[in-house]
């Protein structure tokens, strides 16, 4: 079956074509999955209640759903291959290798896509009595510090994420710049905002004006949920 299999051209299509997404149509191989195998594979979540939302158009955001559907295709297709290598005892092959450094690029590829679109279609601003203010206060000075500090990180040249990291070890909040997907990531760190400042999050509506796509994403924070995520620690 091809959805099971890795062939020889997959893999150097895999290998050679770094930076893009590829292996359509999502969701197909997931459903077409049975027992074992399917309780490990990701579903694509479904987003569009966000069409509608101020300063994002539709084609912007369904062709951004069509890219994070295809981070969940690609890492249950990764995870599907190592794990069909591992038993055929490739484990050393330089195919394996090569796949299992690419996981961490469609996995969080996959993974911060969910936590942006969850932490957008939000209505009202941060409660200022919530725990979340009370620590960005505590670790940057003042609230209005830190929204200067995430707006700066989403400015950087680049293709990446500004996250708000929370580490949960410290209890401190710090915000990271997250190279592509999968470089910056803090070690213990819950991402408590998610902005992803791909070109393809804002060039469809916005050009190379980055500010003014980051003004339109700070209108539609969904505080509650970056919130809820404060409170998964005690820290
Ligand atoms: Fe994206």
């Amino acid at each position: 079956m091809e959805s099971q299999e890795f062939s020889r051209r997959q893999f150097i299509s895999l290998t050679g074509m770094l930076g893009a997404t590829f292996f359509a149509p999502p969701l197909k191989m997931a459903k077409a999955q049975t027992g074992k195998e399917a309780s490990r594979l990701y579903q694509a979540k479904d987003y569009a209640s966000l069409l509608g939302m101020q300063g994002f158009s539709e084609p912007l955001l369904k062709n951004h759903f069509s890219l994070y559907q295809g981070y969940v295709t690609n890492t249950n297709k990764l995870l599907e291959s190592l794990g069909q290598m591992l038993k055929e005892g490739k484990a050393n092959a330089p195919e394996f290798v090569e796949l299992k450094r690419r996981l961490g690029w469609e996995f969080n590829g996959m993974r911060l896509h969910e936590y942006y679109f969850e932490n957008l279609g939000g209505k009202r601003g941060i409660d200022r009595g919530g725990k979340l203010f009370q620590k960005l206060v505590e670790s940057f000075g003042s609230f209005e510090a830190w929204e200067r500090d995430f707006r700066a990180t989403g400015s950087m040249r680049g293709i990446g994420w500004a996250i708000l990291y929370q580490d949960v070890l410290s209890g401190q909040f710090i915000n990271f710049w997250i190279n592509e997907h999968d470089v910056g990531h803090p070690s213990g760190g819950m991402p408590i905002l998610v902005m992803d400042v791909f070109e393809h999050a804002f060039m469809i509506d916005y050009g190379l004006r980055r500010a003014d796509y980051i003004e339109a994403f700070f209108k539609n924070i969904n505080w509650m949920e970056a919130e809820k995520r404060v409170l998964l620690h005690k820290g």
